[in-house]
């Protein structure tokens, strides 16, 4: 088997502290990587598969259409995946590079080594080396004999970087460009677009959305022997225009108190609890985003309705 996994033992967070920390602030708002517990996560791979949420699968024929352009215009190197998920999105650049190595990093080793098994299948000629680390904590990637040398070229597609905040955001890339050693990287993000659609797309007719926020204070109720109601908040994802992002939010339908691990707090009737922001870029905020963080846009990719696109940066000096 073509897959060899470095572990780096990325700390796990303390769970107690981060609630705390999250249901302190004002609004509430908890990290959005705690919406991925496996129950989450098919719920995510879920909602890609809804008629309003079009970003994952125009994403994909994109990255399929474009593939040949895109390898051209980022030379030849070795592909470093932040957060490979499940990993599908490379295959095509994988092919089109005609690769011999693939690095992916993911937090989860169990989803990392999965999901290299399932690309190393598909591409038997390359091999797939997975860091399991958390990669907002890395200074640079761990030495290996494969990389020694190599030119490297990042990847950090799905507009995940929407999930942050803006000052997180420029910190991501910041980060990127040192454990790219100035290499370059591709990024897809997310546009603005008509705020109804977009509010269909996060509050989806089957509700799938809907109960993927509501996982999370399932999973919270079973983690931190909680007594949580879901049923007394509803579910809210709403368009803000000045911050060009989509706000998803639990709603407390009632004053009510909840309890997480022995401690008690007080919800507000029509209080938000905020589950994820997802920021849409136009091209002038990711172009202001990535010089910020010490980059320039060389290249943009979109699909035929200019909704999503995929940045080549490279470092602006
Ligand atoms: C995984 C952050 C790209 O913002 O579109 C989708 C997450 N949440 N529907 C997004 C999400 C609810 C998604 N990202």
């Amino acid at each position: 088997m073509n897959v060899e996994l470095i572990d780096l033992h990325p700390a796990t967070a303390d769970l107690e502290q981060v609630v705390r920390e999250g249901l302190t602030a004002m609004p509430r708002q908890l990290p959005a990587w705690l919406l991925y517990d496996s129950e989450g996560s098919r719920l995510f791979a879920s909602i890609c598969e809804q008629p309003e949420y079009s970003l994952t699968r125009t994403e994909i024929a994109l990255l399929n259409h474009q593939a040949d352009a895109i390898s051209a215009a980022l030379g030849p190197g070795v592909m470093v995946e932040f957060g490979i998920g499940n990993a599908h999105k490379v295959s095509p650049l994988l092919k089109a590079l005609k690769s011999d190595l693939f690095v992916g990093l993911d937090i989860s080793r169990t989803a990392l080594r999965d999901a290299l098994e399932g690309l190393g299948r598909e591409h038997p000629q390359t091999t797939m080396l997975g860091i399991c680390c958390d990669h907002s904590q890395l200074a640079d990637l761990p030495p290996h004999p494969l990389l020694d040398g190599r030119r490297r070229i990042g990847f950090f597609p799905g507009s995940s970087l929407g999930n942050f905040s803006w000052d997180n955001a420029v910190a991501l890339l910041q980060r990127f460009r040192r454990l790219l050693n100035n290499g370059p990287l591709l990024l897809g993000l997310d546009q603005p677009r008509s705020p109804a659609l977009l509010e269909a797309a996060y509050d989806d007719a089957a509700g799938v959305s809907a109960a993927f926020a509501q996982n999370l204070l399932t999973r919270l109720n079973r983690e931190l022997q909680g007594d949580i109601d879901v049923d007394r908040f509803h579910y809210r994802a709403r368009w803000q225009s000045s911050q060009s992002r989509i706000e998803m939010a639990l709603v407390s339908d009632s004053p009510q108190t909840i309890t997480l691990a022995g401690q008690l707090w007080q919800f507000e009737p029509d209080e938000a609890w905020i589950t994820e922001h997802s920021v849409k870029y136009s091209p002038a905020a990711a172009e202001e985003l990535a010089k910020q963080a010490g980059w320039r846009i060389q290249q943009r990719w979109h699909d035929d309705n200019d909704q999503v696109s995929l940045h080549l940066l490279l470092p602006a000096d």
